[in-house]
């Protein structure tokens, strides 16, 4: 196996919070949230102490999906401000000891990107996958005076870059090897992108659809070896950066070379299902192919937490020292943590876990205070992508204040990049400022207690005493963690936890070797005293 240069030491304290750009804070009160607005909101940041911001695409676009259909990989969108103001949103963001990272969207480009526009009119040009003739199944007609027929990556509007093909196939005239020279132009421009924005002060990049480079590539071998080479100048260029995968098979991505991979909705069979046997309750965001279940967090008590567990031994396993798994309370293609039954009383239990697991947290903007997933909400910039499969819920405008558009913007209400949840009891940060009996100020609190014990991170053992419920977990041989995420009591018996001392705990009775969790409770506590 490939060995690289072990990942930065700041990666094993990150806590990471995903920022969408269009949602978090408007400064010029168009509606969209922009570079500056983020910049004055850098001191709750600060404040709840994350770390490391990852920001979702804010280059040039048609926003068609988003910004996930970049035409200028090193231009900022206007619609989010300037590269000035993007410089100085990562000089104030340094000046807290806050990292930023942007989004590497490395397979494919929009199909108004001047690389692509000019490869449908130049039948000799191979930065994309064309076929000469015909319309094969899965590609979509040029739109140029090329003849033949592209390969998209995601959506039709989304060509996907040529990294070339593991396999030829002489019915196939369109694949191509993966040392061709599109595949090398290619390489050598991702290349270039990460070092002009690595070059202006940002810290790494989450690399967005990252296993889908080189196609029909059995095990991903030919990708890894992608990553690989990608990896090693990165190491050399920039060894204080890195890179997070949108893969979801960390036992894959971070041999290949990724410093970190998320447990994701999707991914292969078992990490797949790991992110969704935790929060998914089948409510929210929900893809017709996933088979329903009851998930760990759910009040009924039916789930459990063994897939995730399971999922996550075997990963951290096959990492060892290698690299990280991060595990996210939600992101933008995906529901909040607090979708539809699932009320706010059942939210510190969840915190409380993915801030303890021997795992990279990662924030999705607004969870820390429990904004609802907003359901039914019109197709927005590519939204919804089936009947129950709509991304906005988790992507309206974060919730500040009680004040006019909860003070995300001063655009009229119906300007707003999406609607604001419409609920009357809507979470707000400055009410959750003022209660520290918030959620707020228990998952600041939690971060707090990660930077001080690290035991408690990525790298402290952990040690399962009870499954199911209540779950039963010491860290470093030293805290231990009592989560119920059931409505109902649970108890179980573990002998010589009656002296320890509660260091965040509610509901949770230890007596002897007898501990009670009432529902929802959650506790982490000293057993050293
Ligand atoms: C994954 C991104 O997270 C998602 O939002 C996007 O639509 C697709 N990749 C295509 O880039
Ligand atoms: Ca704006």
């Amino acid at each position: 196996m490939t060995s690289f240069r072990p990942a930065p030491g700041w990666l094993a304290d990150a806590v990471f919070y995903q920022i969408y750009p269009q949602s978090f804070a408007d400064s010029n009160g168009d509606g969209i949230g922009d570079f500056n607005g983020i910049t004055e909101r850098l001191d709750h940041l600060a404040w709840l102490g994350v770390n490391t911001v990852w920001l979702n695409p804010c280059f040039k676009s048609p926003f068609r999906d988003a910004g996930y259909d970049v035409s200028d990989d090193l231009a900022v969108a206007p619609r989010h401000g300037s590269a000035d103001d993007l410089a100085g949103l990562v000089d104030e963001a340094g000046r807290r000891g806050i990292r930023v990272l942007l989004d590497l969207v490395a397979g494919h480009t929009s199909d108004e990107h001047p690389w692509f526009t000019a490869a449908a009119d130049d039948p000799a040009d191979d930065r994309y996958i064309w076929a000469p003739e015909g319309l094969p199944e899965g590609f979509v007609p040029s739109p140029g005076t090329r003849p033949g027929a592209y390969l998209p990556n995601f959506f039709a509007f989304q060509p996907a870059l040529n990294f070339g093909y593991a396999q030829g196939n002489p019915a196939e005239p369109w694949r191509g090897p993966v040392d061709a020279e599109g595949p090398r132009a290619n390489r050598a421009a991702l290349r270039g992108i990460m070092d002009h924005w690595l070059g202006l002060g940002l810290s790494g990049f989450r690399v967005d659809m990252a296993a889908s480079l080189v196609k029909d590539d059995p095990g991903r071998r030919e990708t890894a070896a992608v990553w690989g080479g990608l990896r090693r100048w990165l190491d050399d260029a920039h060894p204080d950066a890195v890179l997070l995968s949108e893969w979801g098979e960390p036992e894959v991505s971070v041999p290949a070379g990724f410093h970190a991979d998320f447990f994701l909705q999707f991914g292969g069979d078992t990490d797949g299902l790991a992110l969704r046997s935790l929060w998914s309750n089948g409510t929210g965001t929900v893809n017709e192919a996933w088979a329903p279940l009851d998930c760990f967090f759910d009040p009924s008590g039916l789930g459990s937490p063994e897939p995730f567990v399971e999922a996550w031994r075997r990963a951290h396993g096959a990492l060892g020292a290698s690299g990280f798994i991060s595990l996210p309370t939600a992101n933008h293609d995906f529901s909040r943590l607090n979708c539809g039954p699932r009320t706010a009383e059942q939210l510190p239990v969840a915190f409380t876990f993915q801030l303890t697991w021997p795992t990279l947290p990662a924030i999705y903007y607004g969870d820390e205070i429990g904004m609802r997933y907003v359901p039914d909400l019109p197709d927005k910039e590519g939204s919804v992508l089936g009947p129950r499969y709509n991304r906005a819920g988790s992507r309206t405008p974060m919730q500040w204040d009680d004040g006019p558009n909860a003070g995300f913007s001063s655009a009229p209400a119906d300007r707003l990049y999406l609607p604001l949840d419409p609920s009357p009891a809507r979470p707000t940060v400055a009410a959750q400022r003022a209660d520290e009996s918030s959620l707020l100020h228990l998952v600041r609190r939690l971060i707090a207690l990660r930077s001080v014990a690290p035991e408690l991170g990525p790298d402290g053992s952990v040690e399962v005493l009870h499954g199911g419920y209540p779950f039963v977990h010491v860290r470093g041989g030293r805290y231990l963690v009592v989560l119920n995420p059931a409505r109902k009591s649970r108890s179980c018996r573990i002998d010589g936890v009656g002296g320890a001392r509660p260091l965040e705990a509610a509901g949770v009775r230890l007596d002897g070797s007898s501990l009670t969790a009432d529902g929802f409770a959650y506790g982490v506590f000293d057993l050293d005293g």
